[in-house]
């Protein structure tokens, strides 16, 4: 592999900076190929910087000229590295550097810096983009208020866009314009945004509750501004969310939201000036789904809430990332709980916690939540810095309680507000606050793995002694082989036979308020004056984010399905049983038996359709997905038996229940119009997995209500679930359909993703073939990343059996792709590569299959850095 093998840059080497930056105005002139921009500097040592020289960053820029206060430097002042600018001679006293640098934003095809999409001027500087516009101390820890005046041809460039408020604007000869934004919070470089462009804009506003009025307005292509209402409600929810919840105002005159069809991330949360790509801004009935508009929803929030916790207290360093993503996701995930269901909000998080997270930490991938060494920081906005982040602010809430928890919060803001932060300052607050040492709480910060607790239980009839003994063990990691044990609080329910909940008694210390705090390898907990042995509910609401090894009776996941007053737990309850079942369909399968299934799961089901809490129940409903299913197995797996019992499972589920399914169904029928409410999208939600299951079993009712439901859906919720059930069951109906809906949605590039990402995903032989033909479809276009991702992301991430082919063609081809768009974007490119983290987990023939497409990845003449570090630490042995 030649790759521009970056340094390791090590958390321990960390060194303030000895260079400040005050103030900078940016005076950017956008014109294609020649965008000039002057920057102006202001520079300063730090206190204890001493002579250090001014060494500043920088990415494929051109440099044009360079000055200090005003003077010209000649060549032979300054040196220019492949990634660096330095300074021979500083000025001891503060000065004005002008840097000049011209740049081809249209060419930019990696998407980071200033680049140009779909006649678009934008920018992405976090983490390391700003120094593709200017040479800067691109750290985040220097911190400086930016003015910015921006100058573009008024015809191509109408609206422009900066961070903070605008102070002026006007007209220019020649048909040009300018305007100069600024804004008066200092921030990082990442934070940096311009846009520029044609663009529709819908306007709104918000005043805060100490009564300052906010102008806020969302761009979008124009003709889509009738699809940005729904963005702009979430916004302003969410303003208003946060000062009631977290006491945070907004801080500017301006909140504006820009939305691009070219984007490399979800979303960006540049200060007053948010960056989305429009997959999470664009909604309206007919073109999104509930779920499309549930993701809207919480991005808006995660973005905006980041004004605080991101932009006004940042992260002193990278390996701190966490700091704002943790806890952002954190406060993302409370205000959609708040926002609709709480309940079925924390299983939805919770199974994306096991199937991105848990995933990653079981492979070569897995990292400590504040990773203490990286290559390519862009490879570290993973599910473990954000997901196991917001997991770990979770547990310190349930440790501390509530009360000190949001004193601490308060504190954390006062505090470190200004500032660029870190772990440490954040906990003490809570240490602070609450009185307590979390230091040995802080190792879930630097100790990577999923701990493993299991819970054995006794009971004492003559004693009327129960007891639990608890244990704990984290598996080793990359890097990590000697794990300690961690604290973890593990919230316990006690069920008696008539199904009441019932308070047991103990005089241990670390059982208060039904949460026990396991933090020993193994510890016990005795109860006294216990009748009889009840029935136990461990890890309710998921309090930690560990993988439970208790493995409850037939009959107790019985009873906890119907009985279980926590909700989270009654749906665990249901999918360890399908989970099991799944596993021990798969193990008949694999040696040549058909499966045989346990008809009371299939009436535990019937009876939780009687409830009436849609939305719960069609979680309920929903069968492990086939990764779901490979994870729980973790080695030696074989695809295809996961897809067959998967497959057969459902089918065994349609006809067990299928007549009640059936009268489930036309009741939740309405002629209602698609309103994106929680109530409304539970309803659809649990009918489309009925549906779905009835027609796992071919029966002819359920495929004839599913082409009604396609035929007459007045929303795309209903058309695309109908589509995706019919795209299961090879055959002429099924590809009329995919054509009629290609169609019919051919022009929208956000639906035809559905489409593409759908058809990557059908569990066939077949399905590469259909993946290369797509890739030849008029709305398919392999630079654009939320096509690449719909299709082949897609294919490779989500479609088990047909990724990991058995002939391997799965691997060459995802290998092929991954190589071509290393060369354009080698962030979508590294992105996509991931797919690849549990190759070690399949069998033998696959895992060598598998090995030798990551060989031929890393054998490649030039990689970037982001798909070099990720193939060479996937490939690492361990
Ligand atoms: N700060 C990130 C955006 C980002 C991610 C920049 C990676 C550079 C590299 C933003 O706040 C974010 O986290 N976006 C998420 C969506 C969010 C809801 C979790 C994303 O883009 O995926
Ligand atoms: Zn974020």
């Amino acid at each position: 592999m030649r790759t521009d093998t970056p340094q390791l840059i090590r958390l321990s080497e960390y060194q303030k900076p000895n260079w400040l930056i005050d103030n900078v105005h940016l005076d950017i002139t956008l014109d294609d190929g020649h965008t000039r921009v002057i920057a102006n500097i202001s520079i300063r040592t730090a206190q204890d910087g001493s002579d250090n020289p001014l060494m500043l960053d920088g990415d494929e820029l051109v440099l044009e000229s360079i000055a200090i206060d005003g003077k010209q430097l000649p060549a032979s002042a300054y040196t220019i590295g492949r990634k660096t600018l330095t300074l021979r001679e500083t000025p001891k006293v503060p000065f004005l550097l002008t840097i000049v640098t011209l740049l081809d934003p249209a060419a930019n095809t990696q998407l980071m810096g200033l680049y140009k999409s779909s006649g678009i001027y934008c920018t992405q500087c976090e983490a390391e983009g700003f120094r593709r516009i200017t040479y800067f101390l691109d750290r985040p820890d220097v911190m400086a208020t930016y003015t910015t005046r921006i100058k573009a041809r008024k015809a191509d460039a109408p609206i422009l866009l900066g961070n903070g408020n605008q102070i002026q604007s006007g007209d220019l000869p020649d048909g040009w314009h300018y305007a100069i934004w600024h804004d008066p919070h200092p921030k990082p470089s990442y934070l940096f945004a311009l846009v520029a462009g044609k663009l529709g804009k819908v306007s709104g506003s918000f005043t805060t509750r100490s009564g300052k009025h906010v102008s806020i307005g969302i761009y979008v292509e124009s003709g889509k501004e009738n699809r940005a209402s729904y963005a702009l409600d979430a916004l302003i929810r969410s303003m208003k969310w946060d000062e009631e919840v977290f006491g945070c105002e907004y801080d500017l005159d301006i909140f504006n939201i820009v939305a691009v069809s070219d984007f490399n991330m979800g979303a960006m949360e540049n200060k007053g000036l948010n960056i989305f790509n429009d997959k999470y801004i664009l909604a309206s009935p007919e073109t999104a789904t509930d779920s499309d508009y549930a993701n809207i929803e919480a991005i808006i929030a995660h973005e905006y809430f980041h004004n605080w916790t991101g932009n006004r207290i940042t992260c002193r360093d990278w390996f701190q990332l966490c700091l704002k993503e943790g806890l952002t996701v954190y406060r993302d995930q409370e205000f959609s709980a708040d926002e609709r269901s709480r309940a079925v909000k924390r299983i939805a998080d919770v199974k994306t916690l096991r199937s991105q997270q848990f995933t990653e930490d079981s492979g070569p991938l897995s990292h400590p939540v504040r990773p203490i060494e990286y290559r390519e920081i862009n490879n570290f906005y993973t599910p473990t810095v954000y997901e196991k982040g917001a997991e770990i602010i979770r547990m310190l809430k349930i440790l501390i309680g509530e009360k000190k928890f949001n004193e601490g919060i308060s504190l954390y803001l006062s505090r470190c507000d200004g500032t660029a932060a870190t772990i440490e300052e954040f906990l003490a607050c809570f240490s602070e606050v609450s009185q307590r040492n979390l230091t040995h709480f802080a190792k879930w910060y630097d100790q990577a793995g999923t701990p493993r607790v299991s819970i054995i239980e006794s009971y004492n009839p003559e004693l009327k002694r129960y007891s639990l003994t608890f244990s704990q063990e984290t598996p080793a990691t990359p890097g990590q082989p000697n794990k300690e044990p961690l604290v973890i609080p593990i919230a316990l329910g006690f069920i008696n036979r008539d199904g009441i909940e019932v308070s047991l008694d103990t005089s241990h210390p670390d059982f208060n308020e039904n949460i026990f705090v396991l933090d020993q390898i193994s510890s016990e907990l005795t109860f006294n004056d216990v009748d009889s042995k009840p029935i136990l509910s461990a890890l309710r609401g998921f309090s930690a984010p560990i993988i439970l090894e208790t493995s409850p009776s037939d009959d107790d996941r019985l009873f906890l399905i119907s009985y279980d007053s926590d909700p989270f737990n009654r749906w665990q309850a249901a999918q360890g049983y399908a989970m099991k079942l799944l596993i021990s369909g798969a193990n008949q399968l694999r040696a040549g038996n058909q499966p045989k299934f346990d008809p009371r799961f299939s009436q535990a089901l019937s009876q939780v359709l009687k409830d009436d809490d849609h939305a719960f129940i069609a979680q309920l409903l929903t069968i492990p997905s086939e990764n779901d299913i490979a994870r729980e197995i973790s080695i030696d797996i074989d695809p295809e038996s996961v897809r067959d019992s998967r497959l057969c499972l459902k089918q065994f589920v349609g006809k067990e229940i299928g007549h009640q399914i059936q009268d489930i169904c036309e009741k939740l029928t309405t002629t209602e119009s698609y309103r994106p409410d929680a109530q409304g999208a539970g309803r659809r939600a649990l009918r489309n997995v009925l549906l779905d299951l009835l027609s796992s079993g071919y029966s002819d009712i359920g495929l004839n209500l599913t082409l009604k439901q396609y035929q007459n859906a007045d929303n795309m919720t209903d058309r695309f679930a109908a589509l995706s059930i019919i795209a299961q069951h090879p055959g002429t109906v099924r590809e009329d359909m995919l054509n009629d809906f290609a169609e019919v949605y051919g022009n929208d590039p956000l639906v035809l993703d559905k489409w593409f990402s759908l058809q990557a995903t059908i569990p066939e032989d077949g399905t590469l073939a259909r993946v290369l033909k797509l890739m030849e479809h008029p709305g398919f276009s392999i630079r654009n990343p939320n096509r690449l991702r719909s299709l082949v992301g897609s294919f490779a991430a989500a479609n088990l059996s047909q990724f990991n082919r058995k002939d391997g063609a799965g691997y060459e081809f995802v290998a092929k792709i991954v190589i071509d768009t290393d060369r354009s974007n080698p962030q979508v490119a590294a992105r996509i590569l991931g797919a690849f983290k549990t190759w070690r987990s399949l069998e033998p023939r696959r895992r060598t299959l598998a090995q030798a497409a990551l060989q031929t990845i890393e054998r490649q003449e030039k990689l970037s850095p982001d798909v070099g570090d990720i193939v060479m630490r996937t490939l690492a042995e361990n």
